[in-house]
C-alpha cells in the first residue's frame, strides 16, 4: 500500500504532489509546435464557423468540479468573449435553462460517472445543445455521452477529496479559452504567447509551492482547533475560496464559509468575533486594494487574517493581516493553478491535525452515481 502511495503517507499528498505532471500532461500536445497558440482540433470537432456561432456556454458540473466551472467562466469570458453561466448539475435541469442550438453546454466531471452531471449533458442534448465534455476518464459514460471531449490527464485520483483533478480541470479551461478564443479571433496572437508562456511556467511554480508544504502543518494545526472559520477573495480568489471551504469541509469537518470580499459587509460581518481564522485570498492585484480594506474590516473585529499574496506583494499584505504566506507570481488569469494549492495542504494538514481519514472522508463517496 505505501508503494502505491509513492512514500506519501497518503492518497491525498501524493495527488498534491502530482500537479506539476498533472499540468504539463494536461498540455502536452496542446500548445502549438510554435509554442505560442493552442490547438484542440482533435478534441473538439467544430468548425470555426460553428465555434463563432456559439451564442452562450453553460458549465454544468458537481462540488469540486463545479468550482473549477467558475473558474472557466471568467476564463471563457474574458478571452473569448462569450457569455458563460456556471451551474451546479442537479439544480441545473429543474430551472429550465434557455439551451438552444447555438448554446456549448461544457460537462466536467473528474471520474465522468456523476449521476446529476450525466443526466444535465442529456438533458441539453435532448434540447439541441453541443455538449463538451471536460473529464478525467477516458471512455466514461460523460466521455461517451458528449459530441467533444477534453481529457484531463491528471492519472487516477483515488483520495476522496480532488486536488489534482481540480487543478488539470483549470488548464483544460486555460487551453479551451484560447482555442475558442483564437478561433473566434477575439485575442491577438501575442496574448496568446504571453499566456501560453505562463502556463509553460506553472509546473514549476506549483514545484515551489511543494517544496515549502510543511510551512501549512503549523497554521492548519491552529485552525484545527476553531469549529468555524471563513475564506474571503474577490473574483478568481473567490471562486477558489470557494474551493478551499469545500476541501476543509470534507475533510476537516470544520465549518467554513467562502464569502466574496465585498460582500460581507452586507451581513456576515456580524458573525465574525475575537480569534476567528478568516483567509483572505489576494491575488488579484487590480482587485487588491479593494480586499485590503476588506481585511482591515475583519481585522477591526478581532479575526485572525491568513493571507495569500503574490511574491513581491507579501510585505504589502503583511502590513494588513497576521499571517503572510506567498505564492510564485503569474498572470492574473493563470493564478488558480497555484493559490489553490496552499489552500489544499492546509485542508490536508488540518484533517490530520484532527485524527481523520484523510483519504475517506465519513458520508462522502468519490463518485456519487445516485440523483
Ligand atoms: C463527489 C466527490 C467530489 C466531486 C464530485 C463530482 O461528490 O466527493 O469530490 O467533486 O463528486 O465528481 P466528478 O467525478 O463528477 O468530478
Amino acid at each position: 500500500v505505501t508503494a502505491e502511495k509513492a512514500g506519501f503517507d497518503h492518497f491525498m499528498l501524493k495527488e498534491i504532489h502530482e500537479q506539476p505532471k498533472a499540468y504539463r500532461d494536461t498540455m502536452m500536445g496542446r500548445i502549438g509546435a510554435d509554442g505560442k497558440s493552442v490547438t484542440l482540433s482533435k478534441e473538439i470537432g467544430m468548425t470555426t464557423e460553428q465555434i463563432r456561432g456559439i451564442s452562450r456556454v453553460h458549465i454544468v458540473a458537481c462540488g469540486t468540479a463545479f468550482h473549477a466551472g467558475l473558474v472557466g467562466k471568467t476564463v471563457i469570458e474574458s478571452l473569448a468573449r462569450i457569455p458563460v453561466e456556471t451551474d451546479v448539475a442537479s439544480e441545473y435541469r429543474y430551472r429550465s435553462p434557455i439551451i438552444t442550438p447555438d448554446t456549448l453546454v461544457i460537462v466536467v466531471s473528474q471520474s465522468g460517472e456523476t449521476a446529476d452531471t450525466l443526466a444535465a449533458l442529456r438533458e441539453a442534448k435532448r434540447n439541441g445543445a453541443r455538449v463538451l465534455a471536460i473529464t478525467n476518464v477516458v471512455g466514461s459514460s460523460v466521455a461517451r455521452d458528449a459530441d467533444d471531449v477534453i481529457t484531463t490527464w491528471a492519472g487516477p485520483e483515488i483520495a476522496v477529496a480532488s486536488t489534482k483533478a481540480y487543478s488539470s480541470q483549470l488548464i483544460a479551461f486555460y487551453l479551451l479559452g484560447l482555442y475558442l478564443a483564437q478561433e473566434r479571433g477575439t485575442i491577438e496572437q501575442a496574448q496568446v504567447a504571453e499566456i501560453v508562456e505562463a502556463m509553460h511556467r506553472l509546473p514549476d511554480q506549483v514545484e515551489s509551492i511543494l517544496e515549502q508544504a510543511e510551512l501549512y502543518k503549523g497554521v492548519a494545526e491552529a485552525v484545527s482547533k476553531h469549529d468555524n472559520l471563513f475564506f474571503i477573495g474577490r473574483g478568481l480568489d473567490f471562486a477558489v475560496a470557494q474551493e478551499g471551504s469545500l476541501k476543509l469541509k470534507e475533510i476537516s469537518y470544520i465549518h467554513s464559509e467562502a464569502y466574496a470580499a465585498g460582500e460581507l459587509k452586507h451581513g456576515t460581518l456580524a458573525l465574525i468575533e475575537d480569534g476567528i481564522p478568516v483567509i483572505a485570498l489576494v491575488t488579484q492585484e487590480d482587485l487588491y486594494e479593494k480586499t485590503l480594506s476588506n481585511i482591515k474590516e475583519v481585522k477591526a473585529r478581532g479575526a485572525h487574517v491568513l493571507g495569500i499574496a503574490n511574491a513581491g506583494y507579501e510585505d504589502e499584505v503583511a502590513k494588513s493581516v497576521d499571517e503572510t504566506f506567498s505564492i510564485p507570481r503569474t498572470l492574473p488569469l493563470l493564478t488558480p493553478a497555484l493559490s489553490v494549492v496552499p489552500l489544499q495542504l492546509l485542508s490536508y494538514h488540518a484533517s490530520l491535525a484532527r485524527g481523520n481519514d484523510v483519504d475517506k472522508p465519513r458520508n462522502l463517496a468519490k463518485s456519487v452515481t445516485v440523483e
